[in-house]
């Protein structure tokens, strides 16, 4: 990658000032729409939404987003449930929880139906983000789920009767177009899909957007792609740039507003075991997923 000749002359290509003289255009280079001011959700009953975070290439963002779009949409008065749902549990970590040291995790309530959800969910650090948290036994699960009768569908029966008690249900899934992940798109009602600005970035996409068809045709009809979300995007190097081009290109007004800039204060928050916007509450980065939850409330007629 080269780099070299944009840093030297970095004013030509600096999007943040370009940003400055155009305000109503976004980082995406469109023009943003009016987000208003989240309002509390309404006191009636709830009916969650489950919205599946997925993209089989590892490392693009998907446990920083889950947990941080989590915690923002409960800064908005939110009841919103984290599912690990990656045997690597690293959204248990960032959220300050020891996969290790679990006795019981989401495998307990895939595998038996002897466990309570209320045996299992952890509450968080941040007001209205519950956790049920994941470890390596979640791995096991994969491999005794085969054999089960409509083994795509154990995560639907584990979420549905909880839509009562939440208003948004995330799923952090594991980088993997496995049985786990189809189940996560099985009881999901939406797909968010994080993309990382880098080179091959779009490589694979139409295998996850393959697989999210599939799901759609054969086990769940209401799936819905709820967006893309450009990660770790670099305003100093032309290639990020580049590689958003080629992103809004292929989806278009699928393609979030938001885009979530490269900043080391995420790998910090996983270390801090809390989201975003309590480690760093007036950072870039905070202000990012807020900007995306508004635009997720939207998305989903739910501000
Ligand atoms: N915007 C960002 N800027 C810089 N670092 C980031 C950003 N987002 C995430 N990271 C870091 O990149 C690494 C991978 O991020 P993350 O764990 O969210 O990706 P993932 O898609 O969930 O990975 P996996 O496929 O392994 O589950 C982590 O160390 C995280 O802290
Ligand atoms: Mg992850």
């Amino acid at each position: 990658m080269n780099h070299g000749p944009h840093r030297a002359d970095e004013g030509l290509f600096d999007v943040d000032a370009q940003e400055d003289e155009a305000e109503d255009l976004g980082p995406t280079g469109r023009p943003l729409p009016d987000l208003p001011e989240p309002t509390p959700p309404s006191a009636g009953p709830k009916n969650a939404i489950i919205i599946a975070l997925t993209n089989q290439k590892g490392g693009v963002g998907k446990t920083t987003t889950t947990i941080n779009l989590g915690a923002a949409l409960a800064e908005t008065g939110r009841r919103v449930l984290l599912v690990d749902f990656d045997p690597q549990g690293s959204a248990s970590v960032g959220l300050g929880v020891n996969p290790h040291t679990l006795d019981q995790s989401i495998y307990n309530l895939l595998i038996s139906r002897e466990f309570s959800f209320d045996e299992i969910v952890l509450s968080t650090t941040v007001d209205g983000l519950d956790l049920l948290p994941a470890n390596i036994d979640l791995s096991a699960a994969e491999l005794q789920l085969v054999s089960e009768v409509a083994r795509e569908q154990t995560l639907k029966r584990v979420l549905a009767p909880l839509r009562d008690r939440y208003d948004f249900i995330l799923i952090d899934c594991a980088p993997s177009l496995g049985l786990l992940t189809v189940n996560a798109l099985t009881a999901s009602d939406k797909v968010l899909i994080p993309l990382e600005c880098e080179f091959f970035a779009l490589r694979g996409v139409a295998l996850l957007t393959d697989t999210i068809a599939k799901v759609t045709e054969r086990l769940n009809n209401d799936l819905e792609l709820l967006g893309i979300l450009a990660t770790m995007f670099d305003s100093r190097t032309l290639h990020s740039r580049e590689v958003l081009e080629r992103v809004l290109e292929a989806f278009g007004d699928k393609v979030f507003h938001t885009v979530i800039r490269r900043t080391i204060k995420f790998p910090e928050t996983t270390v801090a075991g809390e989201p975003i916007t309590a480690y760093a509450p007036s950072s870039p980065g905070a202000a990012a997923y807020r900007m995306l939850a508004r635009e997720v409330l939207a998305r989903c007629h739910a501000g």
